[in-house]
């Protein structure tokens, strides 16, 4: 694993991409509690106000309506090769090394379906990719790799609007079905079979559901045998990283939970996919390109069944 050099760094950058920029983004989150009280008390929803969660819910989905596609046009350029096969050991890579995701699908928590579109074939979603993501040629899976089914598991009601009119725009009403359920209450939904799937895709979301370790365990019942789960997801900060940035993210985790909607900044997801049942092969490693300041760094990769 190459780890960044310290040195390179300035310590402005530091400070305000590393110290400063994580409490702007609380700060950004909490400037949409007065806008998503207002709206409540307009549409008389005044049980969602009493209740602590679903406030919590109703927030995070106005939060996310805003902020969602500015962290998509950032993370597309890795997600997009990861779901394409292009990503090996953190790496992107110009070719195909390894399987694009495809066949029967289930999206762990689409939110508002910021990603829905790749999984509509080329012409489609080349439509909605990102001026970056066209201009460095992303869409180069294999030409056999089609997804013909998706189970988008989304508990967050004030989701499901956009998510469906996303699923429209990609022209994907046929094979996306939107199940407003959590993981957690999958198997009592009967939507999906378990061992029926060839792969499971969770983008900035296991972060959010709660005991990973039961869920994830239960998701992996899902997958077909060589059945694989494309992950990209913030993880805990890795070792290399160093005592103060892991102390910082200690402290932010204190607040971040709180005002995103429920995310944890401290999972070690590798650690709990590699644990959830056994794998035929594992690629999962930290993203290379990210700075040894990140407080919330990402790690990506596929495991396959
Ligand atoms: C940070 S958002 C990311 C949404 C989307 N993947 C994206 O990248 O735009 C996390 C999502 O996980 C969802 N989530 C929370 N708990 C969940 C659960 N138990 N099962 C499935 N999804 C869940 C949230 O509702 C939310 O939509």
């Amino acid at each position: 694993m190459s780890i960044p050099d310290p040195q390179t760094y300035s310590f402005r950058q530091i400070l305000v991409d590393g110290i400063i920029s994580p409490w702007q983004f609380l700060g950004l989150s909490i400037s949409f509690v007065p806008g998503t009280i207002l709206r409540l008390i307009r549409s008389g929803s005044y049980l969602t106000l009493l209740s602590p969660s679903r406030f919590q819910d109703s927030w995070f989905g106005d939060f996310w309506a805003t902020v969602g596609p500015e962290v998509r046009k950032n993370a597309g350029a890795k997600v997009v090769p990861l779901l394409d096969g292009r990503t090996r050991d953190g790496k992107i890579y110009d070719e195909v090394v390894g399987p694009a995701v495809s066949g029967t699908v289930i999206e762990v928590g689409p939110g508002s379906g910021l990603w829905v579109s790749v999984f509509s074939d080329r012409t489609t979603a080349l439509s909605d990719l990102t001026k970056d993501e066209k201009d460095t040629g992303l869409r180069k899976r294999s030409p056999d790799a089609r997804v013909t089914k998706v189970y988008g598991v989304e508990p967050n009601p004030d989701m499901h609007e956009r998510l469906h009119q996303r699923v429209r725009d990609a022209g994907l009403e046929d094979i996306y079905e939107v199940v407003p359920v959590g993981i957690e209450e999958l198997s009592s939904s009967g939507r999906v079979e378990k061992g029926s799937v060839d792969c499971i895709v969770s983008i900035l979301c296991l972060c959010s559901i709660p005991d990973p370790e039961k869920n994830i365990k239960e998701l992996y019942t899902y997958l077909k045998p060589g059945g694989r789960w494309y992950v990209y997801e913030h993880v805990k900060t890795q070792p290399w990283q160093g005592w103060f940035i892991n102390l910082y993210q200690v402290l932010l985790n204190v607040f971040w939970p709180r005002c995103i909607g429920g995310c944890q900044l401290r999972r070690d997801t590798g650690k709990t996919l590699r644990e959830a049942g056994p794998w035929s092969h594992v690629d999962f490693a930290p993203f290379k390109q990210e700075t040894w300041y990140n407080v919330c760094p990402h790690s990506v990769g596929v495991f396959t069944k």
